[in-house]
């Protein structure tokens, strides 16, 4: 009995005493947890994504971010296995995982040329539904997006409703990669904007592939840089076409050196159709930039003339405007969703056309030679109309034109260096801007 009241005092002692230290040890937890910042992973949804970088013929990346840890798998099979069988047969259980930025990645490699891949994600409690993407051709053609600015830094509060509006009308156009020219969020820092950047964006994002190139909103943060994986500058081919990334922002100055020898050896080639792309245009009648930047174009549009680019893609202006100046087309597509920009009347040389006051993107379609490019500048809203879903702006706003390879004209150039006549002397081919 003494025993047994020892062991009840001894238990009730035992119980009073774990109540007090659980109590102590939950109010120590509170404060240190009150007094933390606020985490990454709090700001992020459950997942973001899943997007694909880095596609070429043979391999892609899936990546997708998570502020919950979890044991995620890929699941993925090519178009044909996947109808046949109604499901995946391959599986990716270990993907890369970057703490730092809540990012996991997986590397799809062995696949097969210009082929339907169909994937999808699961998680504790979460799965991301049949995902799609095509691996690129070796020739031939195939159709692209450019899009800049999607930034919701409109004061109307109305960028993320253009946003997604413009990733639903982009994902009906089933393209094969979509290019962003930068500033896809607002501060490149704040991992809740990107959130609701790959959110937003999700319907394009998540059937087809990314490319991008650094804006001055993007800050230069290494997560802009871990989300997407691509360098300041970087190339990549698809079909018979080259295609350059570019940084023209502020802080890759002290490097301009450094990218002007990449751009000096990347930069020549045979290859039928050049596209580079980078934030600033060389060209604009932007209101508070009269002319463009043109520090920009004194650095780089010797190499582009000289190396025959037909076309170079920015952002940073928002609205949409073309010139053609020595045989490359040089176009701004910032009209993803920031504040529309006002443009002057006074237009630098080689104006060709210009949409201010409305949305858009454009459409490229490389033709099956791998010479021809059709181009479309998409108008989808318009600035005052913003609450009118799905009202299309009159054709007048949209921009159609042809690009024929200027590497075609390359001789010519040639001969032009060696007669001493500078290439702003070479009469421009009409159907270098034939409209169709
Ligand atoms: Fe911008």
């Amino acid at each position: 009995m003494r025993l047994l009241n020892a062991m009840q005092t001894w238990e009730c002692e035992s119980f009073l005493q774990t109540n007090i230290i659980l109590l102590i040890s939950s109010l120590l937890l509170v404060s240190v947890v009150s007094s933390m910042p606020v985490s990454a992973n709090s700001q992020i949804s459950e997942v973001s994504g899943p997007y694909v970088t880095n596609t070429g013929q043979s391999s892609a990346f899936v990546n997708w971010i998570s502020g919950e840890e979890s044991s995620f798998k890929l699941f993925y099979d090519d178009e044909l296995n996947y109808t046949k069988m109604a499901g995946y047969s391959k599986i990716l259980e270990k993907p890369d995982y970057n703490p730092a930025a809540c990012l996991y990645r997986a590397e799809l490699s062995g696949l097969v040329p210009d082929t339907v891949y169909h994937y999808k994600i699961t998680g504790e409690g979460f799965e991301s539904g049949d995902c799609t993407f095509r691996t690129f051709p070796k020739s031939g053609g195939f159709s692209f997006v450019v899009i800049g600015d999607t930034h919701a830094s409109g004061g109307t509060g109305d960028g993320n409703y253009i946003r997604s509006l413009l990733a639903s009308e982009i994902s009906g156009q089933e393209p094969l990669f979509v290019i962003f020219t930068g500033d896809m969020v607002s501060e490149g820092l704040d991992v809740s904007g990107w959130d609701e950047f790959f959110n937003e964006m999700s319907p394009v994002l998540r059937n087809s592939s990314v490319f991008t190139s650094p804006g001055n909103h993007e800050d230069n943060s290494t997560l802009y840089y871990d989300y997407f994986g691509y360098p300041e500058w970087y190339s990549f081919e698809c079909g018979d076409s080259s295609f350059y990334s570019l940084d023209s922002n502020e802080n890759a100055c002290p490097l301009m050196d450094l990218q002007n020898d990449w751009i000096e050896e990347s930069l020549p080639g045979n290859n039928n159709l050049k596209f580079v792309y980078f934030h600033h245009p060389p060209y604009s009648s932007d209101k508070r930039h009269p002319g463009g930047w043109k520090n920009i174009r004194d650095q780089w549009s010797g190499y582009f003339s000289r190396y025959s680019v037909d076309a170079v893609f920015s952002g940073h202006v928002h609205a949409y405007e073309h010139y053609f100046s020595d045989l490359t087309h040089y176009l701004i597509t910032g009209t993803g969703g920031g504040n529309l920009y006002a443009l002057s009347d006074e237009k630098p040389e080689g104006y060709l056309k210009s949409s201010p006051g409305v949305y858009g993107y454009l459409r490229i379609d490389v033709l099956d030679n791998g010479k021809t490019a059709l181009c479309e500048f998409v108008p989808v809203i318009l600035s005052e109309k913003t609450s009118e879903i799905n009202q299309k702006p009159v054709n007048e706003y949209g921009d159609r034109f042809e690009i024929n390879s200027c590497f075609e004209n390359s001789l010519s150039r040639k001969m032009s260096d060696i007669l001493g006549i500078f290439p702003g002397d070479i009469p421009q081919s009409p159907e270098k801007i034939r409209s169709y």
